[in-house]
């Protein structure tokens, strides 16, 4: 059984894999997913994950149960008195081995990497992030989709500009896996941290890709033939907002920035973006803002992604492509 917390989770043949099974899902309506049930629990908002992928699993034949955070994680809000040594309703592992007897995977958002890592441990089932503070895969397979069809097999340069979080390291991860040089400008208060750099530095020994750390945004976009951006004040992170902004000063993405970059460039963001702040509205509404292609691959490599990891981790993933491109 295969979990999907992170990018690494799977290996480039995978991701190359889900990316081709759910363009042939798409463009074919198999009910792959059918018999299946997903349950949703999100601890913080989210519209493009938790519809775009509702939406995938619907049109597969499966179906979604949306359960309530605080009744699945810990429990922690049953009683109207609260009971000393009785707070929980119920032992986490309990939940998770519940849900594993009557559904086939989990797709979970939440505050701490942690929570993710606690539920692989109980569950029967595979995991899927839905984002959490270190990770956003899911993000990574669709922004990677939308690439190749702007793109196509062309490696081309990409720059994340702002806060080193988790949008921007799955984004890194799965470019430098793909053989992509891959760029970061943010304020260093908010960079990565020397375990994080470590990190990169060896998959760039393994995999095609590199990374450059960019010390101003105007450096990156004149190497950069797609400019990445996200919010700088994260869910979770709203008590922060003044005093994070004011480091952020000189890494808004606008059209001046855009105008340095090579001809052909294309802006990207994971949305939801805040109009003005990390980047403005003639930016976002750009013909090269490809924004709205990448919010409809979420949906897209959501299908591809789950019937993966819930239909067929058993199956030799070369075979698949085999069979797959004999389909095609
Ligand atoms: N990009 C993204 O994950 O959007 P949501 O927070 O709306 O799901
Ligand atoms: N970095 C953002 C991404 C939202 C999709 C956040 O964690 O809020």
């Amino acid at each position: 059984m295969k979990h999907f917390l992170e990018v690494g989770n799977l290996s480039n043949a995978e991701i190359e894999y889900v990316l081709e099974l759910s363009e042939y899902l798409n463009e074919m309506q198999e009910e792959s997913l059918l018999q299946t049930n997903v349950l949703f629990c999100f601890e913080k908002p989210s519209l493009r994950t938790k519809v775009g992928s509702e939406v995938a699993i619907n049109q597969l034949g499966g179906r979604v149960i949306h359960i309530d955070p605080n009744a699945f994680l810990g429990g922690k809000i049953m009683h109207a008195k609260p009971i000393p040594g009785l707070d929980e309703r119920e032992a986490l592992k309990d939940t998770v081995m519940n849900v594993s007897q009557w559904c086939d995977g989990i797709f979970a958002r939440v505050f701490s990497h942690e929570t993710l890592l606690t539920l692989c441990e109980h569950s029967e089932i595979p995991i899927v992030n839905a984002l959490s503070d270190e990770h956003h895969p899911m993000q990574a397979l669709a922004d990677f989709r939308t690439i190749k069809q702007t793109y196509s097999e062309e490696k081309v340069p990409i720059t994340f500009i702002g806060d080193a979080n988790n949008v921007a390291r799955s984004l890194i991860e799965m470019g430098i896996r793909l053989g992509y040089p891959m760029g970061f400008a943010g304020p260093e208060i908010y960079g990565w941290s020397a375990a994080d750099l470590a990190h990169f530095e060896d998959l760039c020994k393994y995999h095609d890709g590199s990374f450059t750390y960019f010390q101003h945004a105007k450096e990156a976009a004149i190497s950069s033939q797609v400019i990445y951006g996200d919010t700088f004040i994260s869910m979770g992170e709203e008590d922060l907002h003044e005093e994070k902004l004011a480091h952020f000063d000189g890494f808004q993405i606008d059209e001046k920035l855009m105008k340095l970059c090579p001809s052909e460039a294309s802006f990207m963001h994971c949305l939801p973006a805040h109009r003005g702040v990390e980047v403005t509205n003639e930016v976002l509404d750009a013909p090269y803002s490809l924004i709205y292609q990448q919010a409809k691959n979420r949906m897209v490599v959501s299908k591809g992604l789950f019937t993966f990891l819930l239909k067929e981790q058993n199956v030799n993933v070369t075979e698949k492509i085999k069979k797959l491109y004999q389909l095609n």
